[in-house]
């Protein structure tokens, strides 16, 4: 599909003649509205005349084209951009473009020359650039191209005031490209070649000729293009030619020892070494050369040898990533509430695919129904207004680029049914920064409270591309881990297929995100066409178990992991295989026109059925664990010495539900006879064992070995570990219970 401006207005600066005329055509003919800036002065810098800049427009409105010319100059940002607005109504594009040359060698540079060189490229262009700013800012969207030169990278001769206004203006960009980029407003750079009145003294006839402008045009207009997600680059460009430029840094060499000075001698005798770009490395951000500071004075600190040079590892730890983990983990977002009524939730349940087609979805559907409910899985939907608040960028040590996040993985924990309608409270807590190398992955825990009773908990895991590689840990005790299928075919198969408009409908139930609608915002994610929410697929998933195991009863649904893999689009069929093994449903969701898998590692917990549960009963809504130590209890008074003899340890127990401490036990079969008492050790416990009410139980019933409780992170260990291997002896025979 060819790439259309049609909406943008462009800005291209001394579009009179030259490169920039052949700019603002080009522009014009995708659809632009287009400034055509011109002063319409000489080639360095004298007089002015209206001409240039109104013939360039004529062109274009000869052709169709929308223009418009302005014949300020651009020491004149502020109006020129006020000209654009008043044209328009709005800034989109600035092509930094206009120039002049007063070309002399370096001494006989005079103030002048000097500073109408400075005046016109560099501080021009920073005045249009600020005016233009804070309108590119606030429509999350903007396009800066600033014009360098070849001359500035390499230097030429008698080009000494030229060169440093030309790699001024990269420095400037670099530092917009960091500043504009979580709004969205992209800088770059070219060093352009091209036949031109600038360039008619420097180059022979035949050369010029051949040397076109319309061979630049096309690298301006792609940076300039809403799908173009550079940043930051900088680009040579002519004849039909693009490369890109970076920086490159030899290893370098450490030149001092601890405590002693750092001598000329040493940079004398190390010079081959300083200079030697073998294994060169190739920094891309301050953070990225500040590390390998970081890394020389640890290193000299440790007594590194002279002669040493700071190794990879230091300069690939680093990166411009603006995550910093020690201040991100444990922040918490302001606390959000989420107020809906029975159409969301019925909203909700039609955007996962529900229908009435199907009479057993209608206790869904119906406000009525004798059985009204809330799908279960409605539940990430009242946390998810917490996240996308858009706070999570002003936590410290979370400085992330809120485009390039991906939803990784969810996961949604149910304490109590969730009303039909309500008025929630989350709280949210950055659990973990985890660094993949080639991203981050950020796990957010939300709370979501109904009044002061725990309504559910989500873990969102996102993906941030582009963040890794800062030298943080790869995993993580926090997450919710992903679990794969059993290696058998699956039990149970439901195919369903989404609508042409799911993700349309789906989007109502709060996620507003417009890749789910917009195709050129999905476009600009590479996408052909709007996708699915995977948090709809999970919609779809989370019912056809529900239906398939739980008979559609809304409270035996516990919990559900799901690791998003690949995009549906709206009116694929989703394949849903599911995997009974016990309470525990794995599954896995595929693409059934191209058995693309697109949610993986997945599982939904149910709770037992009433009446088939081997579970012991609530005791008026206490815990079941009461029970196992009542046991517990008689039993120690039986055989308490033997136990003693046996065990020799206090253990401490803290029982948790909807997780917060909700009840703590001492064994002590270390004194006297043996006790056992409700409440914490008075001493030191030799191992305090932490778990939850139902975890607990699965344990005690043998359903859950306490081995893998320890390593899923559902049974928590303090003290001495070793002494854990001996609860078989106490805990042996509850099944009975
Ligand atoms: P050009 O002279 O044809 O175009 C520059 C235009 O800027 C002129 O129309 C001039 O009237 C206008 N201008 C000058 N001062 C201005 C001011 N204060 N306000 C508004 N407009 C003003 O030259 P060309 O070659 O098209 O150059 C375009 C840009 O590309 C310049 O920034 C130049 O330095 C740069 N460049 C060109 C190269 C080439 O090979 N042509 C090589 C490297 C850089």
């Amino acid at each position: 599909m060819s790439l259309s401006f049609e909406g943008r207005v462009v800005l291209v600066t001394g579009a009179g003649g030259g490169l920039g005329r052949e700019y603002a055509l080009a522009f014009a003919e995708r659809g632009a509205s287009v400034v055509v800036n011109d002063l319409g002065g000489s080639t360095d810098g004298g007089g002015k005349s209206s001409a240039a800049a109104d013939k360039v427009v004529e062109e274009i409105r000869a052709k169709g084209g929308k223009a418009i010319a302005n014949y300020d100059s651009v020491e004149d940002g502020d109006k020129l951009i006020q000209a654009v607005l008043d044209a328009f109504g709005r800034i989109d594009v600035v092509v930094n473009n206009a120039g002049i040359l007063r070309d002399r060698s370096f001494a006989r540079i005079s103030d002048l020359d000097w500073d109408m060189i400075q005046r016109v490229h560099l501080r021009g262009s920073f005045l249009v650039t600020r005016a233009a700013w804070n309108h590119m800012k606030n429509q999350k969207f903007g396009r800066i191209i600033m014009t360098a030169s070849a001359t500035g990278i390499y230097g030429n001769f008698g080009q000494a005031n030229y060169s440093a206004a030309k790699l001024g203006l990269l420095g400037l960009a670099n530092t917009l490209a960091i500043e504009g980029r979580k709004y969205n407003v992209y800088c770059n750079t070219i060093a352009p070649v091209a036949g031109s009145r600038l360039t008619e003294s420097t180059m022979p006839p035949d050369m010029l000729n051949s040397l076109k402008p319309e061979y630049v045009a096309p690298l301006v207009l792609w940076l300039s293009h809403e799908q173009c997600q550079e940043n930051g680059g900088l680009f040579e460009v002519g004849a039909g030619w693009i490369g890109k430029l970076r920086w490159e840094r030899t290893r370098g060499q450490i030149l001092r020892k601890k405590n002693q000075p750092m001598t000329l001698e040493a940079v004398r005798d190390n010079w081959d070494k300083i200079c030697d770009f073998t294994d060169a490395t190739k920094p891309t951000s301050i953070q990225e050369s500040l590390q390998s500071l970081l890394h020389v004075l640890s290193e000299v600190e440790s007594e590194g040898e002279v002669g040493a040079n700071p190794t990879a590892s230091a300069a690939s730890a680093a990166s411009g990533s603006g995550l910093n983990p020690n201040q991100a983990v444990g922040q918490k977002l302001p606390p959000s509430t989420f107020s809906y009524t029975h159409t969301q939730s019925i909203l909700y349940a039609l955007g996962v695919g529900m229908s009435t087609k199907d009479p057993d979805h209608l206790r869904f559907l119906y406000e009525n129904h004798e059985d009204f409910s809330c799908l279960p899985t409605f539940g990430v939907i009242t946390a998810q207004a917490a996240i996308m608040g858009g706070g999570l960028s002003s936590i410290p040590g979370l400085d992330i680029d809120l485009t390039q996040i991906l939803h990784g993985e969810q996961y949604l924990e149910i304490y109590k049914p969730l009303p039909t309608s309500g008025n929630l409270t989350s709280n949210t807590t950055v659990a973990d920064v985890l660094d993949k190398g080639s991203g981050a992955v950020i796990h957010l825990d939300v709370h979501t409270y109904n009044g002061g009773e725990l309504l559910c908990f989500n873990q969102f895991s996102v993906f941030v591309v582009g963040a890794g590689g800062f030298g943080g840990k790869r995993t993580s005790d926090k997450a919710k881990a992903a679990l794969p299928p059993p290696k058998r075919a699956p039990d149970a198969v439901v195919v369903e297929s989404t609508t042409r408009d799911q993700a349309a409908l789906y989007r109502l139930s709060g996620d507003w995100n417009p890749l789910h609608i917009d195709p050129s915002f999905a476009a600009m994610g590479g996408f052909k066409s709007p996708i699915l929410h995977g948090l709809c697929s999970l919609g779809f998933a989370g019912r056809h178990v529900l239906k398939q195991f739980a008979d559609n009863d809304p409270s035996r649904f516990k919990a559900m992991k799901v690791r998003f893999v690949k995009p549906v689009m709206p009116g694929q069929s989703l394949q849903t295989e599911m995997w009974k093994e016990g309470n525990r449903i794995y599954l896995q969701c595929k693409v059934k026109e191209t058995d693309a898998v697109v949610l993986s590692g997945a599982y939904v917990d149910l709770h037992a059925a009433s009446g088939a549960s081997p579970d012991v009963p609530t005791q008026g809504g206490g815990l079941q664990s009461e029970l196992v130590f009542a046991e517990i209890g008689r039993r120690v008074k039986e055989m308490g010495s033997e136990l003693v003899r046996k065990v020799n340890a206090v253990f401490g127990w803290e029982i948790t539900k909807n997780g917060v401490n909700a009840a703590q036990w001492t064994i002590d079969l270390k004194n006297g006879s043996g006790s056992l008492h409700k409440g914490p050790y008075s001493g030191k416990a030799d191992v305090t064992i932490t778990v939850s009410d139902e975890d607990f139980m699965e344990v005690v019933q043998g359903k859950l070995n306490p081995q893998k409780a320890f390593f899923s992170g559902k049974l928590k260990i303090r003290g001495n570990i070793m002494l854990s291997q001996k609860l078989e002896v106490i805990l042996k025979d509850h099944a009975k219970l």
